[in-house]
């Protein structure tokens, strides 16, 4: 198993150290534009295996010869939100950074699976399957996971119960109209609906659609990187184990939930082939019309994309 992480910033760097203690490649290649960085950070991660026990070659470059033939490609570079920016206005520098990532990488590693974590998420990965010329189950976006970790975080909080047992649902597209499903959030099988009041479940729905600039606020240089490269590599980990974990990823609709060509966040089954299945759950109207509508908003941003 050889997995490339391409952009070695915050996201990346932390995704690749956690590949590493996970031993869930051989070889692990980490990949950026600036000259060392990538050398650096590789050779201090690899430095850490004998006290970590773990058996992984880590390399840093700022080519692509060394990512030959992996088997999975992370995608996290790209600018990253400051205060007062919106995912979406990292869109036209990101879309070229994204473009001749995806360009070089999949010239060396035509097989490969690639799972996008660059930002607006959604846009990004329509720009990687769309680079790539793979099929739409081998290109993959990395949202769902955090925007739905953050509500049980948010929801163990409020209850001052452990993480360990809420579980919870978040469809749409990563951005301000994503959409936390309340009925299908639990804690140990119990409806979060049976748990909290009504206006509780709103604060804590609009915390999580907020998530990410709260950090963006706090750090003021960056954004969220620890739990954003947890959800990357849970992706991964399904993946390098064929484990076929129904997880909340942004897949290419052609028609599920009734959407067609967009990318949009929805459950899906991954495994070693990628996306092995998109998940369609029955959604009442207005969870249809909340879904949609973010759907809408993802269309809108591609159909201005000169790819
Ligand atoms: P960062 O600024 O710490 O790292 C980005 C890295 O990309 C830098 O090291 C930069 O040199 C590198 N880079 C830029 N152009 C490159 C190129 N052409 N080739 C290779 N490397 C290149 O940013 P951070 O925090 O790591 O975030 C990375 C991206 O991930 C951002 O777009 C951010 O918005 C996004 N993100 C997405 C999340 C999600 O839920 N999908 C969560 C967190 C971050
Ligand atoms: C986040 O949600 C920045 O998209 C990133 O933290």
């Amino acid at each position: 198993m050889k997995i490339t992480v391409i952009g070695a910033g915050n996201v990346g760097a932390t995704t690749a150290q956690r590949i590493v203690d996970k031993q869930l490649a051989n070889e692990l290649v980490l990949v950026d534009i600036v000259e060392g960085v990538p050398q650096g950070k590789a050779l201090d991660m690899y430095e850490a295996t004998p006290v970590e026990k773990t058996d992984v070659k880590v390399i840093g470059t700022n080519g692509y010869d060394e990512t030959a033939n992996s088997d999975i490609v992370v995608i996290t570079a790209g600018i990253a939100r400051k205060p007062g920016m919106s995912r979406d206005d990292l869109v036209s520098t990101n879309k070229e950074i994204v473009k001749s990532c995806t360009a070089s990488v999949v010239a060396k590693s035509p097989r490969s699976i690639i799972i996008v974590v660059s930002n607006p998420l959604d846009v990004m990965t329509y720009v990687a399957m769309k680079t790539s010329g793979f099929e739409r189950h081998r290109v993959v976006g990395m949202a769902g996971i955090l925007d739905t970790a953050r509500f049980r975080s948010f929801i163990a909080m409020e209850l001052n119960v452990s993480v360990e047992d809420v579980q919870a649902f978040v469809l749409g597209g990563h951005g301000d109209s994503m959409v936390p499903l309340a009925r299908y959030s639990t804690v140990a099988g119990i409806p979060i609906t049976e748990l909290m009041s009504k206006s509780t479940i709103d604060r804590l729905v609009d915390r999580a659609r907020k998530g990410g600039i709260e950090i963006v606020n706090f750090l003021k240089t960056g954004s969220a990187y620890y739990a954003p490269s947890s959800s990357a590599v849970q992706m991964v980990e399904s993946i390098v184990k064929d484990k076929k974990r129904i997880l909340p990823c942004a897949a290419y609709l052609q028609g599920e939930y009734g959407i067609k060509d967009t990318y949009v966040g929805v459950p899906v089954k991954l495994g070693r082939k990628g996306i092995e299945e998109i998940i369609q759950i029955k959604l009442n109207a207005d969870e249809q019309a909340a879904l949609e509508k973010s759907a809408n908003e993802v269309k809108e941003l591609i159909g201005k994309l000169k790819l």
